[in-house]
């Protein structure tokens, strides 16, 4: 147990590189599964999930280990379709297990898959597209099992809503069925474009990933081949630097990552009043620090490309310090903003009403200790701290751990007066 402590009052100046995307990384792992030639991801972050990814691989009899800041899969013949109940519940990741195990070991087991509390997350879509397949599946209280007999077959198939968890396991059981599957109704998200390209590399066949519409040819139930690939950056971890730069003003340049990856978080910051400078590979986030942030913002949090749900707790840390009162609506999750409650304690003007959370901008926020509620959460309560008059203390780091290697670090190194510390706040 630990917590990171922010006191406020710092301007930030400098240049940061995002770490490649979590959100791509652990479907990339899964994926791995369907390759029978060796596979290498290139700068894989140390994340809680990505060490909980390797644990589960290996528990399932796979060859995958770090070599460095790589993760390398060698092929191996048998792999086990059961996925122990401490590791599924560990993290929603977990979830892209299912189609991989399937069509490697004929069925798949496994608890629900854990993550952050956001509210009800069924895997129904998941299902419903594998048992189209040509999959069994049966549920329990808190286990699925699927199983096949002979190779899944391809289908068209409508997505009842664009799950980004259920595009990526229905795309992954396409490559190795027999037959075209069709997608219908899939998210656009770029994480399942840079999915798609890593598959692609090794062999698949995949068309219109990044778009609503999915084809999937497939290989009749051969494994793919390997390849080497280089993942996305982490456009959520990109707005958190972003975020940062607004809150505590000054001017951070955020390299090696496409502004058009977070176009409508950085949409968000202009009319928020910071200046946006974007480039082809970088962009930059200035704010003077005299400078006042506009409220009167009415946000929606939603499918790519608009403003991600990951970002909606960044946004709502922005909108704390606005000169005015703001509204953001998740579209996504029910419990987006549990953080509320951390930045009420503050005395941020914050308050979650379901999916809506009302801001009443203005805020002088003092110091104190708060509790992350869940990854992003606990991110915009760090991200909050750094304009308090005082010191702020985030404890259940845990759950930052799970999608930023060294978040208080990273704001160090661009000027913030920032640190982990590892025993439990008196
Ligand atoms: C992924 O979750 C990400 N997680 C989430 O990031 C992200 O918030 C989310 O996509 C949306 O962008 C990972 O990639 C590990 P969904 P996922 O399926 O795939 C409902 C983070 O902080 N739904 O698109 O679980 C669901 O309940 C994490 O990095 C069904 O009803 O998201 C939710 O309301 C948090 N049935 C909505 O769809 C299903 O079968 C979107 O979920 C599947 C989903």
């Amino acid at each position: 147990m630990g917590y990171i402590e922010v006191t406020g009052g710092r301007v930030l100046s400098g240049c940061i590189r995002p770490a490649a995307a979590k959100n791509s990384v652990l479907p990339l792992l899964a994926a791995a599964l369907l390759c029978g030639k060796p596979c290498t991801i290139l700068a894989v972050p140390h994340l809680r999930d990505v060490e909980t990814s390797l644990a589960l691989l290996q528990a399932v009899g796979a060859d995958a280990a770090r070599e460095g800041e790589n993760i390398s899969l060698r092929p191996v013949r048998r792999i086990c379709g059961t996925v122990p109940a401490s590791l599924a519940g560990a993290m929603r990741g977990s979830v892209f297990y299912l189609a991989p195990l399937l069509v490697r070991a004929g069925y798949a087991e496994l608890a629900l898959p854990g993550g952050c509390r956001l509210g009800p997350r069924p895997i129904d879509i998941h299902l419903a597209g594998l048992t189209a397949m040509g999959a069994q599946a049966e549920v329990s209280r808190d286990q699925v099992r699927l199983n096949r007999r002979g190779a899944l077959h391809g289908t068209e198939f409508a997505l009842r809503l664009p799950s980004v968890g259920a595009t990526l396991t229905l795309m992954m059981a396409g490559c190795c069925a027999a037959g075209t599957t069709v997608l219908h109704g899939a998210a656009c998200e770029p994480e399942i474009a840079d999915t798609a390209a890593f598959l692609n590399a090794c062999g698949a066949d995949i068309t219109g990933a990044g778009t609503a519409t999915l084809h999937i040819r497939g290989t009749g139930g051969e494994l793919l081949g390997g390849c080497c690939h280089a993942v996305l950056p982490d456009r959520i971890a990109a707005s958190t630097y972003a975020a940062a730069a607004a809150i505590a003003g000054g001017e951070v340049t955020v390299e090696h990552c496409p502004p058009e990856l977070l176009a409508a978080f950085l949409d968000f910051l202009s009319s928020a009043g910071c200046t946006v400078t974007r480039k082809r590979e970088n962009f930059t986030v200035c704010r003077h620090p005299g400078h006042p942030l506009r409220g009167g913002q009415q946000l929606v949090a939603s499918g790519y490309p608009g403003l991600a749900t990951d970002s909606a707790p960044l946004a709502a840390a922005v909108l704390l310090y606005a000169d005015g009162p703001s509204e953001i609506y998740d579209g996504l999750f029910q419990n987006r903003f549990a953080c509320a409650q951390g930045f009420a304690e503050l005395g941020g003007g914050a308050k979650a009403e379901g999916r809506l959370l009302r801001l009443a901008g203005g805020a002088s926020l003092h110091g104190g200790t708060v509790s992350a509620p869940d990854l992003r959460g606990g991110a915009a309560l760090v991200l909050a701290g750094l304009g308090a008059k005082g010191t702020v203390r985030v404890s259940d780091t845990d759950h930052i751990r799970r999608g930023y290697a060294d978040l208080a670090g990273d704001l160090a190194r661009l000027g913030a007066d920032c640190r982990s510390v590892t025993e439990c706040p008196r």
